[in-house]
């Protein structure tokens, strides 16, 4: 599908219905935020007075653009056990993956430039590849995965400069890519002279099943660029996530990344490194695991037991969100606003603001990291009631 670019107006209002979805006094499964009662306040709390106490007065100062050394070198090592192949001069820290989607797309997309995403996808990623006018076209996400015939016919027939993935427990249809499909979207993206972005905050969360390899453990050609972050392993407050790409394109990022803020902040690279240091990473993500697998089961188990038969879930492997299907011809976005939220005070995010243009409305974003367990029971139970009676009373009225 192809469609005209998208205006700065449509992300922003895609991203403002997220925000009046999560108000203080509703059961929000809209946002994507962690739970909050998992972020390691003493630890980090430690490790940032630790760098005060061991400060040789370089903590506050001017640092380097690529980020703290020290850092780079962890996140490189971890990901040299992910299956990524990277040293510390193959890294560049950023603010948040959201910063590298937006240093992507500044230096791949001009005006009207062919950029593939996955319907539906990030709406975060939305706003970013906006500002840039890129033509949009839209390949659908199936249970194993973006549709790669729908790709291929796309790569054929259009100029295409980026394709926008997240493999690893998409946001929003919490789907894992194939490793099949991995292999041939890289092959794809050879063949046809595309950089591919792949978007992987979710990554060291999964709840069930194998880990499989990042697309760019399968990347000969140096055209896939690999996003990481600390937003949902750590808190994403301290807004850090890091970049891994060849060097050809890691130079240019690295230019554009000096031009937009110069560095990430020194204070926030160090206090995490010290956090590192003192602190086992993945015994806090172990952790992290537990609570959420815990969550996601309780949500797919109330979901099951009140949704209507006409409306599915899937029951993701990971990450942070499921996605609920609805009948064909039903509009999510009205039976929340109109529904759902004044008459349950629950939201979600509906399907429509999370594809470029006209996508299909019969579906959302449901996050179960955020909301407690006692949220998740009372506000599934609400949504699977609330669809009962709009539901049956719109085959009443037709
Ligand atoms: C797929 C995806 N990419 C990027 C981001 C932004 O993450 P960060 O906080 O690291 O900027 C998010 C946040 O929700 C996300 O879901």
């Amino acid at each position: 599908m192809e469609l005209a670019q998208r205006n700065y107006q449509t992300s922003a209002a895609g991203l403002e219905t997220l925000f009046a979805a999560s108000a203080p006094d509703v059961i929000s499964f809209a946002g994507g935020y962690p739970d909050r009662s998992l972020f390691p306040r003493q630890e980090l709390n430690q490790a940032f007075s630790r760098s005060f106490t061991n400060d040789d007065s370089e903590l506050l100062q001017y640092a380097s653009t690529a980020g703290y050394l020290p850092l780079r070198q962890k996140l490189a090592q971890r990901m040299c056990h992910d299956g990524i192949s990277a040293t510390a001069q193959d890294v560049l820290l950023t603010q948040g993956a959201q910063q590298g989607i937006d240093l992507t797309a500044r230096l791949l997309l001009n005006v009207g430039d062919g950029l593939v995403v996955e319907g539906p996808t990030y709406v975060g990623a939305l706003a970013a590849f906006d500002a840039y006018q890129p033509t949009y076209y839209t390949v659908p996400v199936e249970a194993d995965g973006m549709d790669l015939q729908a790709l291929q016919k796309i790569l054929m027939t259009k100029q295409v400069k980026l394709i926008y993935t997240i493999p690893d427990f998409q946001n929003p249809t919490g789907t894992v890519m194939s490793l099949a499909k991995r292999k041939a979207l890289v092959a794809l993206a050879n063949r046809y002279d595309v950089v591919i972005l792949e978007d992987g905050p979710y990554r060291d969360l999964r709840y069930t099943g194998e880990n499989l390899p990042p697309l760019r453990h399968f990347d000969t050609e140096g055209r896939v660029i690999f996003l990481g972050s600390f937003s949902k392993i750590l808190a994403p407050s301290l807004r850090l996530g890091w970049l891994t790409a060849s060097a050809e394109l890691l130079k240019p990022l690295m230019a554009l990344k000096g031009g937009a803020d110069v560095e990430s902040s020194n204070l926030m690279m160090q206090g995490i490194d010290n956090y590192l240091q003192h602190n086992d990473l993945d015994a806090h993500i172990q952790q992290i695991r537990t609570c959420y697998r815990q969550k996601k089961e309780l949500m797919v188990k109330t979901l099951r037991e009140y949704l209507p038969d006409t409306c599915q879930i899937n029951d993701p492997q990971g990450g942070f969100f499921l996605w609920l299907q609805l009948p064909a011809g039903f509009d999510a976005e009205a039976f929340m606003n109109n529904k759902l939220l004044p008459e349950a005070n629950v939201s979600f995010v509906p399907a429509s603001v999370m594809t470029p243009g006209q996508g299909p409305n019969n579906g959302a974003r449901l996050n179960f990291t955020g909301p407690s367990l006692a949220q998740i029971r009372s506000g599934a139970k609400a949504l699977g009631l609330s669809l009962r009676a709009a539901l049956a009373k719109a085959q009443l009225s037709n």
